[in-house]
């Protein structure tokens, strides 16, 4: 007692430190352990409900006002929505939200988006919903339009990766709707992929990635868009896309007078952080090692089919990703058509499954076409260079 009297007052503050050091080194084991914890998750049993059809049978109602009492309940509940499935859980939960977490494999600094049935829920959730918010709002929800707004109180830093802001979406897929309203109206869900695969644009896929570590997958059959939405951040002006989908540019100019872009969406080496912190992430990775070719679509066939040729006699098991154009132009192992060059919404639907068949099929070396950046080809393209690891080639 009376030695500690005689300690100069700096020793006190050092042992604070040490505290606090200590402290957070727990915390952030603690994040490590939601994200590893993969095998002991990996052990429940998970239910598959299958509802293919807007004009719901009784069973079906039922099943789903019992997925929502799951979500209640602080369980997870896999579901489809018109532009990819979503991994749900009740977004003012903390714990539902850990366990989004655990069960992907996600970094915990990856905020979720909220998902909402009705354009008044989003006031509890925001401290603010500015004009822009509602005039946006009123054209493309529900809809393929996230926006992002100042956090009030209920949400927790869970849900938002620590952030002050949340991402919210009316997301218009009949069994999203319902399922959210029956949750509680407010469901979180990233999408329904192990972090870093491409997201599921059908059930298999979801099921591949998350049978025995979530409680419910609801099959909707195949989604409708296939790329997730379109994310415009309304706290900073003039509003900043974070990441290009389905609602174009074009399209929000439309309603808003002036919206910029993150410089990052389309560029590899731009050195800037994206401000969507999962945009920074290599998504959407297939495990075959995938070079996007630009050019003439002459030039384009020539280029793939000798180096895909190069590659086969060096053992590697060849794909290509290309258009109905010129599908019959190619020669390798594996051919996909992606979709018509004049139909960019099949290119849309059509990318993340064709990503994840040259998964199944071990292809080893993938080449892809390009496409414009204009339009709704900036989603697309955006997409395609993050599974490339922004590797192209300019003929
Ligand atoms: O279409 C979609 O949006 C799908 C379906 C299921 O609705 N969901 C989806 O969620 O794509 P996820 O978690 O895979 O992607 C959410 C993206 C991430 O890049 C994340 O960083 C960003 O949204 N995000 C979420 N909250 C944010 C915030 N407060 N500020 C900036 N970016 C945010
Ligand atoms: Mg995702």
């Amino acid at each position: 007692m009376g030695r500690s009297k005689n300690l100069p007052l700096s020793f006190y503050f050092s042992l604070r430190y040490v505290i606090l050091f200590i402290r957070m080194r727990i915390l952030q084991m603690r994040v490590e352990n939601w994200q590893f914890s993969d095998e002991s998750a990996k052990k429940m049993k998970t239910e598959v409900i299958r509802i293919q059809q807007e004009n719901l049978t009784q069973e079906e109602e039922e099943a789903l006002r019992q997925a929502g009492e799951v979500l209640k309940n602080g369980g997870l509940v896999a579901f489809p929505t018109e532009t990819v499935y979503g991994l749900g859980g009740d977004a003012l939960n903390r714990e539902s939200s850990r366990k989004i977490y655990a069960a992907k494999g996600r970094p915990s600094d990856n905020p979720l988006i909220i998902h909402i049935s009705r354009f008044e829920d989003i006031y509890p959730i925001v401290t603010e919903v500015p004009e822009a918010a509602k005039k946006l709002a009123q054209s493309f929800w529900p809809g393929p339009l996230t926006m992002i707004l100042p956090k009030s109180e209920r949400v927790p830093y869970e849900t938002t990766g620590g952030l002050d802001t949340v991402a919210v979406r009316m997301p218009s897929h009949p069994v999203a709707r319902k399922l959210i309203a029956y949750g509680g109206g407010y469901v979180a869900a990233p999408s329904a992929n192990t972090s870093g695969k491409p997201s599921p644009t059908v059930a298999r896929y979801v099921q591949e990635d998350m049978a025995g570590r979530i409680d419910v997958i609801i099959d909707g059959g195949e989604v409708g868009i296939g790329l997730e939405s379109t994310i415009i951040d309304l706290t900073v002006n003039p509003p900043q896309i974070l990441r290009p989908g389905y609602i174009t540019r074009e399209m929000l100019q439309q309603v808003l007078d002036k919206v910029d872009t993150d410089v990052t969406i389309l560029s590899g080496e731009s050195g800037q952080a994206p401000k969507a912190p999962g945009m920074k992430y290599r998504h959407y990775a297939p495990q075959g090692e995938l070079t996007i070719v630009m050019g003439t679509p002459e030039a384009v066939v020539e280029y793939i089919n000798r180096h895909a040729a190069e590659d086969k006699a060096n053992g590697e098991k060849t794909g290509i990703i290309g258009t109905e154009e010129v599908l019959g132009r190619y020669r390798a192992d594996v051919i996909k058509s992606v979709g018509s060059r004049n139909d960019e919404e099949s290119i849309g639907r059509h990318l993340y499954t064709i990503l994840r068949e040259f998964d199944d099929e071990n292809v080893t070396k993938i080449y892809s076409e390009g496409f414009t950046t204009e339009g709704y080809g900036q989603a697309i393209m955006n997409r395609l260079l993050k599974a490339a690891g922004h590797k192209v080639v300019t003929l």
